[in-house]
């Protein structure tokens, strides 16, 4: 990454943290049942090998309590305001399967390479400012084998609700997300990567409205 570019995410990724300080109180109201399917898919995906399993922007670890106890569990999240209830919410549930929870930037993960067997980050890609940084940096600590777990909402491509989400998306800095998130922004990077493939990509309740993506590391 150039130092331009570097200052640019910083700028951004200070845009994230406020907005999800903002949210961090609301959150669990707002977007624990409707987000829920998605929440439900993506860990059970994620730990169908079982093994070390790492949640990136793990928020208010609402899916925290969806993992099985034998596997381990490491959350990170760019928001400490949305972090402390996920590390709140480990303690008062007793969750054996929460390893660690730590403030971090998933494009600068503090991991070694290959160094989880899997990665899953439910709604966290149409928010963080550089997604195909984020994939790289989420493939760098994966293990050949392993599956990158996302869901996302993915924007219309036409029609009226493309023209509404293009809107929001004039005001993604408020809302802490870019409603208009196209496909291709993980369908190019897939085709970039030699090293990667798409596994399953299905829509998933309510109506449809967000996208499962299984992308496994080949080599
Ligand atoms: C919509 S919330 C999803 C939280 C949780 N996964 C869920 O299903 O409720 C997105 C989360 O991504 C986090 N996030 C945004 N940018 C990030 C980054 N660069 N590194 C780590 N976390 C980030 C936000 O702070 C927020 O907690």
């Amino acid at each position: 990454m150039t130092e331009a570019r570097r200052e640019i995410a910083q700028l951004e990724n200070a845009h994230v943290e406020e907005a999800y300080a903002r949210w961090a109180p609301v959150y669990d109201l707002a977007f624990a049942a409707v987000m829920a399917p998605g929440r439900r898919a993506a860990v059970a995906a994620a730990q169908r090998r079982g093994g070390l399993i790492l949640d990136v922007g793990v928020g208010t670890g609402l899916e925290l309590p969806m993992f099985d106890p034998d596997v381990s569990v490491v959350g990170v999240d760019l928001s400490e305001p949305m972090l402390r209830r996920a590390q709140m919410r480990a303690a008062n549930e007793r969750l054996l399967q929460v390893a660690g929870l730590c403030v971090m930037d998933a494009t600068r993960l503090a991991f070694p390479a290959a160094h989880f067997d899997a990665v899953v980050a439910p709604y966290v890609l149409t928010v963080v400012p550089d997604p195909a940084a984020t994939l790289d940096e989420l493939a760098r600590v994966l293990k050949p084998g392993g599956e990158i777990v996302l869901v996302n909402h993915v924007g219309a491509e036409s029609g009226p609700i493309a023209w509404a989400e293009s809107w929001l998306g004039k005001k993604s800095a408020s809302l802490g997300w870019r409603p208009e998130f196209p496909w291709a922004v993980l369908g190019d990077w897939i085709a970039a990567r030699s090293d990667m493939r798409l596994v399953e990509r299905r829509k998933i309740a309510p109506l449809g409205l967000f996208t499962l993506a299984r992308i496994e590391r080949i080599n």
